[in-house]
């Protein structure tokens, strides 16, 4: 798809890999559109930012049908609004594993039921879901956070079949570690240079989203990779 003019919204633009994704579309001269709960910090003619939980069903159907009510269409949906926690299931407050699962698979649930009947209108779309290695190889002490992330790949398997009748993609993305806010509240663990750096990750986004219209990746694994200097 070329990415000019074209409108996408992108959920956890506030921050991480969702705000690089919003400034490498932008660069694209795309319209960009980001879902985040605290303020994007870009100020930009084609930037237009929302304050939302994406857990939360009305807040997402509303906001999204004030993005169509103006843009009267949607080409893309990058679904990465999420976070982790890294604790033993028997640790683990059943309120925050329902808060996960509100973010990390319902978000994406509710924001892509809303962008579907538009983009079979319009007979073309692109779709994608930010899952996570974690989402294909159990991780100990993330148990939860794997069940979000299983279910992300496992939703984009069906909804790929699902859509790519009526030219839509989805795209399932599975990234190793990140260099993100992501690990702010894990204790023991901090973002690092030996992670991938969150620009590699989103030009990776930007690839399949230019992907030509007869090609289709469905599933992205991606992991740091570092030569060692001896
Ligand atoms: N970093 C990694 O190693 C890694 C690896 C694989 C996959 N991932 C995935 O990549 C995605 C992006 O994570 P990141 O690494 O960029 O982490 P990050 O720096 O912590 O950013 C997370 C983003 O998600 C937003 N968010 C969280 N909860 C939200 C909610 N309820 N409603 C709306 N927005 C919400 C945050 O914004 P607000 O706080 O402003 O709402 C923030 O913009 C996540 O899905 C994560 O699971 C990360």
């Amino acid at each position: 798809m070329k990415l000019k003019n074209k409108v996408a919204i992108v959920t956890g633009s506030s921050k991480g890999l969702g705000l690089i994704v919003v400034e490498q579309l932008l660069a694209e001269g795309t319209f960009v559109i980001g879902f985040s709960r605290n303020k994007t910090p870009i100020d930009h003619p084609n930037f237009e930012g929302y304050c939302l939980d994406i857990g939360n069903e009305s807040a997402v159907t509303e906001t999204f049908n004030n993005v169509i009510k103006k843009h009267n269409t949607i080409d893309v949906i990058i679904n990465n609004a999420g976070f982790g926690d890294y604790h033993k299931l028997e640790e683990t407050d059943s309120q925050l594993m329902r808060q996960m699962f509100e973010t990390n698979v319902f978000g994406v649930f509710y924001l892509t039921k809303c962008a579907i009947p538009f983009m079979k209108k319009s007979q073309q779309g692109h779709i994608i879901n930010i899952s996570s290695i974690a989402g294909i190889v159990g991780i100990e002490n993330m148990s939860v956070y794997n069940g979000t992330k299983f279910a992300v790949k496992g939703m984009s398997e069906s909804l790929y079949k699902e859509l790519r009748p009526h030219g839509i993609k989805v795209t399932c993305i599975l990234p190793g570690s990140i260099s993100t806010n992501f690990f702010d509240d894990f204790d023991g663990f901090t973002a690092s240079n030996t992670m991938m750096n969150p620009t590699d990750v989103a030009d990776s986004i930007l690839y399949c989203l230019q992907s030509s219209a007869t090609f289709h990746p469905v599933n992205l694994e991606i992991r740091p990779f570092h030569i060692s200097k001896q």
